[in-house]
């Protein structure tokens, strides 16, 4: 495994493989790995030749009073875990190098990015969609992979790969969850014990909403309060959305049918966490 941190050198390295035949699998990440990442990797190397994972903390994607200063960086630990996990090459550009002085082009994709995290932090799509296009262009990738954790922002990046006809296969994989369901996050780490043993009640609540739906409730605002009851039980948590979306475009439904999403987006203490499940319904 080599780590790359030259944006020209990984552009020729793709070309490179290109010209032998091979294929490239593209993973982006934020770094601070963990088996949710790694899950994104097996299946790159199920599917494609080569497999690149990108570490950056992409400043843009981050609020004014987030936590891009504070997010968990450890690249010596990640090239170990990307290493055993069969990573062929982590990109790990400099900041001054995606970002030159002047910079001044961004990605937008509308519709999709309005509801629910794209609420409360305007702006963070818009740099996610920016990264992710200029990672696509560097490590020209046939297949790139990503999270159902983010639901809205793979689905946004589905969008924008089909709308800029980006030529690149866009795989979303299953969320992988901690022993008590939480999902991973490399933000998981900001919690306290206390909060860590609270913040189970996300998907305990999700669980119990599914249960509520397949015993036949339909009524939206019903699901949403037995989901908000469960939360607040927990004295660490402070809900920032409880919802309930049509699966394909993210809008707010009142009653449950067909394919649907349910979103939440809890705060313990400053750490901000976010957990979805989709259900079928007949
Ligand atoms: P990051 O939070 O590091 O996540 C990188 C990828 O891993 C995303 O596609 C995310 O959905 C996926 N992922 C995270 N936790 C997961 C879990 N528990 N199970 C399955 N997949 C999981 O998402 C980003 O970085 C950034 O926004 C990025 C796309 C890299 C752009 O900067």
């Amino acid at each position: 495994m080599k780590t790359i941190e030259n944006i020209s050198r990984m552009s020729t390295f793709a070309k490179m493989m290109k010209k032998e035949g091979k294929s490239i699998g593209l993973v982006p990440t934020m770094g601070y790995l963990h088996d949710g990442h790694l899950s994104l990797v097996k299946a790159a190397k199920k599917h494609t030749d080569v497999v690149v994972m990108s570490i950056f903390v992409n400043p843009i994607q981050f609020g004014p009073k987030e936590d891009f200063e504070e997010y968990p960086r450890d690249l010596k630990h990640d090239e170990e875990m990307a290493r055993e996990a069969g990573v062929d090459v982590i990109f790990h550009p400099l900041l001054k190098d995606i970002y030159p002085e002047g910079y001044a082009t961004y990605v937008t994709v509308e519709k999709l990015t309005s509801n629910l995290c794209g609420e409360s932090r305007p702006g963070h799509f818009r740099g996610v969609a920016t990264v992710v296009t200029k990672l696509f262009n560097i490590v020209k990738p046939e297949v790139a992979y990503f999270g159902q954790k983010d639901m809205q922002q793979a689905m946004m990046i589905k969008k924008m790969a089909l709308d800029l006809n980006m030529d690149i296969e866009i795989k979303i994989m299953p969320i992988v969850r901690e022993k008590d369901g939480l999902a991973m996050s490399s933000r998981n780490t900001y919690l306290s014990g206390s909060e860590r043993r609270d913040a189970a009640v996300l998907y305990q609540s999700l669980l119990k909403a599914e249960t509520l739906i397949k015993n036949g409730e339909r009524d939206a605002g019903k699901v949403i309060k037995a989901i908000e009851d469960m939360i607040k039980a927990k004295e660490s948590a402070r809900i920032e959305y409880v919802k309930l979306v049509d699966a394909r475009g993210l809008k707010d439904i009142k009653t449950i049918t067909g394919e649907i999403a349910i979103a939440v987006a809890v705060f313990f203490s400053n750490t901000r966490l976010i957990d979805n499940i989709t259900i079928m319904v007949k």
